[in-house]
């Protein structure tokens, strides 16, 4: 197979189907712009299956994603998107740098979600941005960004029952978007590499942040995600 793209955690595959590539799921983790570097045993795993989980009950809900199928543990078959260079963050509780940003102890309730965008620029480390930003950089028109923020909070609301049934707190999460045949769809991965997924009960984190701060129990946590994800 010929290989498009590696990042950080995924590497980005050619498939025999033209507009149709293989993202496979490595368990390389990094965390503060590349900063901090290490392995998860079978992140790779876990974040490919549930991906496909979470993708294929979205499409249920009628929210086009890029996924086609999975085809093993680490492997998803995927269209091929004209990606939207945004990163775009949906938060229901303050945590990491919503709380450094605004001095908001980390697990204040917020009454309404709070939806940032974030410019995909490796080199100016992912800078927050606005509106205006997004239009200056011809990153999406107007309209484009005010349907990329209806998709982005109505996959919200599917989302935080999904988790909740499953005893999780969906603190915060992050979106990728981009364009086929001139439909919007989600794109990248959600898995606890994008999400901040706390216990209901204990509040105990259940995410990237148990690497990011050093917590131990990463692999476990990983784990119980995908085991609580895939009933
Ligand atoms: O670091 P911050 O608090 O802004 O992260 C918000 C959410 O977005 C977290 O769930 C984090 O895992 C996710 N995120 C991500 N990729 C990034 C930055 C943040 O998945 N480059």
């Amino acid at each position: 197979m010929e290989l498009l793209y590696e990042g950080k955690a995924k590497k980005v595959y050619r498939s025999e189907v033209p507009g149709q590539l293989i993202m496979e799921f490595k368990d390389d983790a990094t965390a503060f712009n590349g900063q901090k570097r290490g392995q998860i045993a079978d992140k790779g795993s876990v974040n490919a299956q549930m991906t496909a989980r979470i993708f294929q009950w979205l499409m249920e809900k009628d929210i086009p994603t890029h996924l086609i199928r999975r085809l093993d543990d680490r492997h998803l078959l995927v269209r091929q998107l004209t990606m939207i260079g945004l990163e775009v963050v949906v938060r229901n509780g303050v945590a990491g740098s919503l709380s450094q940003r605004t001095g908001l102890p980390e697990g204040t309730a917020i009454d309404q979600p709070v939806l940032e965008l974030y410019y995909k620029n490796d080199a100016l480390g992912d800078p927050l941005i606005n509106d205006d930003h997004v239009r200056l950089l011809h990153l999406a028109s107007p309209q484009e960004l005010a349907a990329i923020r209806r998709q982005a909070m109505q996959i919200n609301e599917w989302l935080r029952p999904f988790f909740q049934e499953r005893g999780i707190l969906l603190v915060d999460f992050k979106l990728e978007f981009g364009w086929f045949e001139g439909q919007l769809m989600l794109g990248d991965e959600i898995s606890p590499d994008t999400c901040r997924l706390w216990d209901s009960q204990t509040r105990e984190r259940l995410d990237k942040d148990r690497f990011r701060r050093d917590l131990g129990g990463v692999e476990e946590a990983y784990q119980e995600i995908l085991k609580r994800v895939m009933t």
